[in-house]
């Protein structure tokens, strides 16, 4: 059990809780849900068709085709670019494991590599220490909406894990359109969801275009049948027709998490216990997380807590450190020392545009008052 389950809250912060999201729903999203029940056409309908498209203008993508998560899209580029037993893939160990199991449920090896110590993505340096004939990919995880340093690495193709960087750009160009294959999942605390689960893959090359939406469909082509193995990794008519909707206020989401991640970082700066986040030069972060850096992450966790602030510390155990991973080589501490310590130092607070103006005040009167014992 945590330390902060264990605290009773002092009387006076006995007020409602701000959670780490609030998710959207207005009459609209309603409205649509009802009609694609009613027209019975619950799969592979128009409005599947119509959000990949919309999503592929909105991100600069050459094409976008929806399925049924993020993790989906992320397996589904791997067996785009063929990837399988004896191929490696290089991949951040800071991120969601869903960037890691992807390489390893097709088989090939993670080749896991340090991050940047000032923005927390992956470090293009330590990437080309590691490049070794087998490497067949490289995974870029846009951590918390911050882009990754978008370089190109003797030809190897990139994916982007972009599953928390919607609406996030780096010198103009918007996720989804920086590599080679973008992955967006759009589980319900995600910049935009779909009313269930969902993911959208994108892509910038026109042989990878035509081959996406046979990917998500059992790598059938109509009219020409089976030609590459895949299976059902469709998103359901529902979630598309609500996906459509939320994609028509990301821009409006995002001017806001943008004011409000400023707002936040003014306090932070006076607190000389706390470290900001950074935010890359060139690029626009998609603030899916307000991310602190604090060396007792743990007790802000505890003094957030008590005034009824929810807050997260991602991620407490590195992918390369998770128990699923103990035969391989990079196991263990002192491999990747950046990430080690950066594991456990990181703690994102509320930065959903659904924050109210008393809300955010209180955060920021928490930040002030923190101070560790
Ligand atoms: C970085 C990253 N990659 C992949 C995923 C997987 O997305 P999903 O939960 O939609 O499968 C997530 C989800 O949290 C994520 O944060």
């Amino acid at each position: 059990m945590r330390r902060a389950e264990t605290q009773t809250r002092p009387a006076e912060f006995m007020v409602e809780r701000i959670p780490m999201s609030r998710p959207f729903v207005n009459e609209k999203m309603k409205q649509v849900a009802i009609e694609v029940i009613e027209s019975k056409r619950w799969v592979k309908g128009p409005n599947s068709l119509a959000f990949g498209s919309e999503f592929a203008h909105h991100c600069g993508a050459l094409s976008a085709v929806p399925c049924a998560s993020g993790s989906a899209s992320l397996i589904a580029a791997m067996r785009l670019l063929d990837i399988g037993p004896g191929d490696e893939v290089i991949v951040p160990s800071l991120t969601f494991f869903a960037s890691v199991s992807c390489i390893k449920i097709v088989g090939a090896t993670p080749v896991f590599v340090d991050v940047e110590e000032d923005y927390w993505c992956l470090d293009s340096n330590e990437v080309t220490k590691v490049i070794s004939p087998n490497t067949k990919a490289i995974i870029g995880v846009h951590l918390f909406g911050q882009p990754y340093s978008i370089d190109s690495f003797e030809g190897i193709p990139v994916i982007e894990d972009a599953a928390q960087a919607h609406g996030a750009s780096l010198d103009g160009k918007t996720a989804g359109s920086l590599a080679d294959i973008g992955c967006f999942s759009f589980f319900p605390s995600k910049n935009m969801a779909v009313g269930g689960e969902g993911g959208m893959l994108t892509t910038t090359r026109p042989e990878l275009a035509e081959r996406l939406q046979s990917w998500v469909d059992h790598g059938r082509i109509v009219g020409k049948g089976i030609n590459e193995l895949s299976t059902n990794l469709r998103i359901s008519e529902i979630q598309a027709a609500i996906g459509r909707i939320q994609l028509r206020h990301l821009d409006e989401w995002q001017i806001r998490r943008n004011q409000i991640a400023h707002s936040h970082t003014i306090v932070v700066d006076e607190n000389t216990h706390l470290i900001s986040p950074k935010v890359r030069t060139g690029a626009i972060h998609g603030w899916h997380q307000y991310t602190i850096q604090c060396e007792d992450a743990e007790q802000l966790f505890i003094h957030l807590n008590n005034r009824g602030i929810d807050s997260r510390i991602y991620y407490q155990t590195p992918c390369h450190m998770q128990k699923v991973m103990k035969t391989h080589k990079q196991y263990g501490i002192g491999n990747l020392p950046i990430t080690e310590k950066l594991c456990g130092q990181l703690i994102s607070i509320p930065v959903h545009p659904f924050l109210r103006d008393e809300e955010l005040s209180r955060i920021h009167q928490a930040l002030v008052d923190f101070c560790p014992t």
